[in-house]
C-alpha cells in the first residue's frame, strides 16, 4: 500500500507547487485544452512524452502503445487520431520510438507469442524485408513505417485534402542519454497531389 499512498502524496505536493508558481494554471486548463501536438509513443515507462519534451499539462495529446504502432484497425488509436485532428486541430503528429524497445527486441529474437505477437505483426513483416539488421536500426525503421502508415490514413488524408496544416514527424529517443533524434522522415502533404507538392 505504501507504494500507492506515495503517489497521492506526490500529487498533492505537485499540485501545490504548480499553484504556488502559477495561481491560474489549473483554472485556465479547466476551461479548455488546446494542444498543438499529438504524441504517438511507446508505453515504455522510460519514455514519458511530457517530461522528455518539457511540455506542461495541456500541451500534448498523448497515445502510447507497445512499440508505438499505427494500425488502421486499432479503434483506440483511430479515435485518438480523429479527436486530435478534427476537434483539437493539432498541427503536428509525432511518432516517437526509442532504442532498446522491448517489443522490437522480442520480435527480433523471436521471443514473443500470443496477443503480443499479433500486435507486433507489422514489425515482423518489416523485419522480414531486411536481412542482418541491428535492433537499433529496426527501432528506427519501425518509426518510419508508422509515419508512412499515418500519412496513408484516411483521417490524415482528409485533413490534407482540406488544405489543413498537419505535419507528421518520426523521432527516436535514446534512453541512454535522454536525447531525441529527428529521423527526418516528416510528411506534410498528399504525396499524390502534384498541385500541393509543387507549392
Ligand atoms: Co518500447
Amino acid at each position: 500500500m505504501k507504494d500507492i499512498i506515495k503517489l497521492l502524496d506526490n500529487n498533492r505536493e505537485w499540485a501545490g507547487r504548480v499553484r504556488a508558481e502559477n495561481p491560474d494554471f489549473f483554472r485556465k486548463l479547466e476551461k479548455q485544452q488546446s494542444p498543438k501536438y499529438l504524441w504517438i509513443g511507446c508505453s515504455d515507462s522510460r519514455v514519458p512524452a511530457n517530461q522528455i519534451t518539457g511540455l506542461l499539462p495541456g500541451e500534448v495529446f498523448v497515445h502510447r502503445n507497445i512499440s508505438n504502432q499505427v494500425v488502421n484497425t486499432d479503434m483506440n488509436l483511430m479515435c485518438v487520431l480523429q479527436y486530435a485532428i478534427e476537434i483539437l486541430r493539432v498541427k503536428h503528429i509525432i511518432v516517437c520510438g526509442h532504442y532498446g524497445c522491448g517489443g522490437i527486441e522480442a520480435i527480433m529474437k523471436n521471443k514473443v507469442s500470443g496477443l503480443l505477437e499479433h500486435w507486433l505483426d507489422n514489425v515482423k513483416t518489416q523485419m522480414s524485408k531486411h536481412r542482418a539488421i541491428t535492433d537499433d536500426r529496426m527501432c528506427e525503421l519501425n518509426v518510419t513505417a508508422q509515419v508512412r502508415n499515418l500519412s496513408n490514413n484516411t483521417i490524415v488524408q482528409k485533413a490534407w485534402k482540406q488544405g489543413r496544416e498537419l505535419h507528421i514527424h518520426g523521432w527516436i529517443y535514446s534512453i541512454s542519454n535522454g536525447l531525441i533524434k529527428d529521423l527526418k522522415v516528416s510528411q506534410n502533404e498528399l504525396k499524390d497531389n502534384p498541385v500541393r507538392r509543387s507549392r
